[in-house]
């Protein structure tokens, strides 16, 4: 049986839909299962109510379990839904969960780039979430993936364009970052499941090497495909490193995403996907002809 911590979100849904369909059993947990899975079910999933933030729920989700998927995060949650509730100790807590119910592989979905003294705390929950299972006696896969492009690319520039002529950008936007698709991320996931032999390692993945790119290239390459001219909005560096000060005590989710903002427009982060295509058969998805047709949709 396989648990999906996740299965509402994209790459958790993505894992569920191929080990369903590859006759697996699964279990999906979602804090509302009725209306974020009923889908999965009606597809033959088991599914449960359940929350990082409760552990009698994680202790029940793990019974007869072999394998975890743990794809959830709370990166702009607040009070009880905090990151530091959902992706810090939550995340202790399903490891633990994992290993008295003798979990054989505990796959757990990071980020790349994530660090003990990454100056976003979200990263740094990351790294110490990687650090907690490395240390446990779970046998564990950690996958490290770039940004997703559905989430920093469609939601963030292209939907903004064609909605309403304009786009907001964190910072001057020229550094380089690397797009990864979320369905890439599915796909390394379907192949660690069915080879134990990925478990001890820790993969990074991001999109191939022309998804490398600044934002400035990004909304550049959205304003030639729709042929539009939007008005393009910076946010200032000077606002990126005061308003997170500001809105900490009200909204630290909100507070470590402008963190984040500000660190990836002051640091390069390409991805080389040479030691990831050499180890692993991976068909990665191009930047351009994903937009293409998303803009057509
Ligand atoms: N987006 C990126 O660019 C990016 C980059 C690198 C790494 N990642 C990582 O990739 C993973 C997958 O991201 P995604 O974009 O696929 O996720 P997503 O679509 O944003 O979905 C988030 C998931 O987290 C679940 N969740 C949130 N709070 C929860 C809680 N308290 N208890 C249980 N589940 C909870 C949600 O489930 P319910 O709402 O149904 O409960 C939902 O299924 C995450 O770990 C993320 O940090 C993302």
């Amino acid at each position: 049986m396989i648990l999906i911590v996740g299965a509402s979100g994209k790459v958790g849904k993505g894992v569920a839909r191929w080990a369903l369909k590859e006759g697996h059993k699964v279990r999906c947990i979602s804090r509302d299962p009725k209306s974020r899975l009923a889908d999965l079910e009606q597809e033959g999933a088991e599914v449960v109510k359940g929350d990082l933030g409760n552990i009698k729920s994680l202790n029940e989700a793990c019974q007869d379990v072999t394998h975890v998927v743990a794809t959830a995060h709370s990166l702009l949650g607040r009070g009880r839904r905090s990151s530091a509730i959902v992706d810090d100790r939550g995340h202790r807590d399903l490891v633990d969960a994992a290993y008295e119910c003798g979990v054989k592989h505990f796959i757990y979905v990071s980020a790349y780039g994530a660090e003990i003294d990454h100056p976003s705390k979200f990263y740094r929950f990351k790294y110490k979430i990687e650090r907690y299972l490395t240390q446990s006696r779970v046998p564990y896969t950690i996958i490290r993936p770039t940004y997703f492009m559905e989430t920093h690319v469609h939601e963030h520039i292209v939907k903004p364009i064609l909605e309403k002529n304009k786009v907001k950008l964190y910072g001057k936007g020229k550094t380089i970052r690397n797009f990864v698709h979320s369905q890439d991320v599915t796909q390394l996931i379907a192949h660690v499941l069915t080879h134990p032999e990925t478990v001890g390692k820790t993969i990074n993945i991001g999109g191939p090497e022309e998804n490398n790119m600044t934002t400035n290239d990004v909304v550049e390459l959205v304003k030639n495909m729709t042929n539009t001219d939007p008005k393009v909005h910076h946010v200032s560096r000077m606002v990126l490193n005061v308003l997170p000060k500001i809105l900490k005590p009200f909204h630290p989710g909100r507070s470590q995403y402008l963190c984040m903002a500000l660190y990836y427009d002051t640091h390069d982060e390409p991805f080389d996907t040479k030691p990831l295509l050499t180890e692993y058969p991976l068909t990665l998805t191009k930047l351009e002809p994903w937009l293409k047709t998303k803009i057509k949709q």
